[in-house]
């Protein structure tokens, strides 16, 4: 299995609650490296853009203002099959679904707080990543 990478947000309701290094530690642990990792204040122009793919839907004004409304971590994941395995350690979107163990049936508050934002493929992630990283910021 080729090594991989992924792009990862820490979301405003776990850097509110000071959660950074407690999503980390399980990040790590599920055998994923923190290769890149900034923290930031998203702009609505940088959320809108990252999120597009659900401009029509109902609850994007919502995801925009939450995802603008504190600090986020953005970061750069490495590993193999990284994608899925990051995937399986954030656990479902829906906090209440999500098996045990994993990130959002630990921290996270509902559905649109969900502490954690993972890509859903590597196409996704080269794109995302390039969104908000350069590539001499990426130690591998
Ligand atoms: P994320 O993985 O960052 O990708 C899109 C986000 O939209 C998702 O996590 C959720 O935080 C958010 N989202 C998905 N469904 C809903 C919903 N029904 N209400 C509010 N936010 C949602």
């Amino acid at each position: 299995m080729a090594i991989e990478r992924t792009f990862s947000i820490l979301k405003p309701d776990a850097t509110e609650r000071n959660l950074t290094g407690a999503i980390n530690a399980l990040i790590e642990k599920a055998g994923l490296r923190i290769v890149a990792q900034k923290r930031i204040r998203m702009t609505r122009e940088q959320a809108g853009t990252f999120y597009a793919v659900h401009k029509e839907r109902p609850f994007f004004g919502e995801l925009v203002d939450f995802m603008t409304s504190g600090p986020v971590v953005v970061q750069v994941l490495e590993g193999e099959n990284a994608v899925l395995k990051h995937r399986d350690v954030m656990g479902a979107t829906d906090p209440s679904k999500a098996a045990d163990g994993t990130i959002r049936k630990l921290h996270a508050k509902s559905i649109g707080e969900n502490s954690v934002h993972g890509s859903d493929a590597p196409e996704t992630a080269a794109i995302e990543i390039a969104q908000f990283f350069s590539g001499n910021e990426i130690v591998g």
